[in-house]
């Protein structure tokens, strides 16, 4: 029986553990949240990463801007955040209304308080296995894979997603620990055959049981990041879960999995932002032997 990856037991662990280094600290980290016009979806998990902060003990400030804003009334906000002392990190929720430029908005943000690692600065850092940030999603799959023990090195990888928030980072991860890694897209030749190599499986594409049993190799860990909502509100994933559950040997929920631990990794950002503006060495935070992600009591014991 496979085991089932509990991101709502993790990413809990993960909050306390931030929380109780927020208590050592001199000063309580700040996040901004920007959210732009009235887009539900992002409602609702702006509402999640203010809790979060909450539970954290990390100030949360959201600011709340109208569907006709302008993109210059985004970049002034954003200038004036950027030079507040009491906030590290500053996030935009995306997708932003048309006809701002997303790019424009994101490369606005100082890359000492990006936390969501959208930053070309911090993407190269990423590239390069010198990690400032590292972005939230792929960042809590690692965090998930070492957490359950899984082996990355020499291991065949499948992504299943080659966005700049998702695939791409999550594959720079894995390569820089030694993973043999394959993103798949829409324009990927017999995905099946293709995704039944993976010894572990990573998806993000936001359709209902779009990967089916026999696309999953037998004792393949598989990893879902989709969230998608049907027309009652309920979440799904791309697994058919039930299904898969027969062959693999570990899988995340849906909800209850990846996305609990993007958040998890937020918070991590924002208390990682808010130390090095008091002077921390990120080298205190991020092992350098193996450039291995770590569980958040280690990597932020005093003494490390
Ligand atoms: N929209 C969907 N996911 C994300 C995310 O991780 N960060 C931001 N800023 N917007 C999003």
């Amino acid at each position: 029986m496979a085991v089932i990856m509990n991101g709502k037991l993790l990413s809990n662990k993960i909050k306390q553990e931030i929380r109780e280094e927020i208590n050592f600290l001199e000063i309580k980290p700040g996040l901004a949240v920007i959210i732009v016009g009235n887009d539900p979806s992002s409602q609702i998990y702006v509402k999640g990463k203010i809790k979060d902060c909450n539970e954290c003990g990390i100030k949360s400030f959201e600011f709340s801007l109208n569907h006709n804003s302008k993109e210059e009334d985004i970049l002034k906000l954003i200038d004036e955040l950027n030079n507040r002392e009491d906030i590290h990190g500053i996030i935009c929720q995306l997708p932003l209304p048309e006809g701002i430029n997303q790019q424009h908005i994101i490369q606005a943000i100082s890359p000492e308080k990006d936390v969501d690692c959208f930053h070309f600065e911090n993407l190269g850092r990423v590239i390069n296995g010198n990690y400032g940030f590292l972005p939230c999603t792929p960042q809590g799959v690692m965090y998930m894979l070492d957490y359950y023990n899984i082996t990355i090195t020499g291991k065949h990888v499948v992504i299943v997603n080659h966005s700049n928030i998702v695939g791409k980072p999550q594959a720079m991860l894995l390569t820089n620990r030694d993973a043999t890694v394959s993103i798949a897209h829409k324009a990927t030749y017999a995905l099946s055959s293709l995704t039944r190599l993976a010894d572990i499986l990573i998806t993000a594409v936001g359709k209902k049981n779009f990967i089916k049993q026999h696309m999953v190799k037998p004792g393949a860990v598989v990893i879902d990041v989709a969230i998608g909502r049907d027309n009652e509100g309920k979440i799904y994933g791309d697994v058919a879960f039930d299904e898969v559950l027969e062959v693999c040997s570990h899988i995340t929920p849906v909800p209850g999995g990846i996305g609990l631990m993007t958040r998890a990794m937020l918070m991590r950002n924002t208390l990682i932002a808010a130390k090095r503006a008091l002077g921390y060495d990120y080298s205190t935070i991020v092992r350098q032997d193996d450039n291995k992600p770590i569980l958040a009591s280690k990597s932020f014991s005093k003494n490390y």
